[in-house]
């Protein structure tokens, strides 16, 4: 029977709300999928969900959603034409890091987004996201602002690496760090599309 993406979306989301394949089930409210729609081009990893996303089950809504968004814009992209989720998509406590074990255990589900979607592009937001699509380490002040193809579950895509829009959060060298990305990232996008 021929499923459309967004029906294989649907059906990813079913299974994510009932997993308990890692301890971040215990403490989740909700299970954060992801947003947008089922076709984007353009895909934006996070890391996880943080205290306003595990509440509202949506991700990127709390303060580092705000500058996402802005981001968002220096790149002249709009949210609502993006594919956003998570490495993990259960928020670890306090906000710590996912674990390797979490990270596993989450990849199923990575696994799902990235081939039902099939985006040409797909932007890392900080380290984790960067090491778990490229399977090596990564130093954001070394490799943020990087082009690169890379496959993963089957499927070709660009990957830009850029810091996670939190950092802005810490201070305004880092905010223009970021914001320097998203601009090159707009013409990148641009010139390939
Ligand atoms: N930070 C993330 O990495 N993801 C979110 O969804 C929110 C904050």
């Amino acid at each position: 029977m021929h499923m459309s993406k967004e029906e294989k979306l649907r059906q990813l989301e079913a299974e994510a709300k009932a997993c308990k394949r890692c301890r971040l089930h215990k403490t989740r409210t909700n299970v954060v999928f992801g947003s947008g729609p089922a076709d984007a081009e353009i895909m934006l990893l996070g890391e996880g969900p943080g205290f306003m996303e595990d509440k509202s089950g949506a991700p990127f809504v709390g303060a580092a959603g705000k500058n996402l968004d802005s981001l968002l814009q220096t790149a002249g992209l709009k949210r609502e034409d993006v594919y956003i989720t998570n490495i993990v998509l259960c928020r670890p406590p306090q906000n710590r890091d996912p674990l390797p074990d979490e990270i596993e255990s989450c990849k199923c589900f990575l696994e799902g987004h990235i081939s039902v979607i099939k985006p040409k592009f797909i932007i890392t937001l900080g380290r984790v996201a960067a090491r778990t699509l490229l399977g090596r380490y990564v130093t954001m002040g070394r490799e943020h602002g990087k082009l690169l193809d890379c496959t993963y579950a089957g499927t070709d895509f660009k990957l830009y690496l850029t810091y996670h829009p939190a950092a802005a959060l810490y201070g305004a060298e880092a905010k223009q760090r970021l914001q320097a990305d998203f601009k090159k990232l707009g013409q990148r996008i641009k010139s390939i599309r």
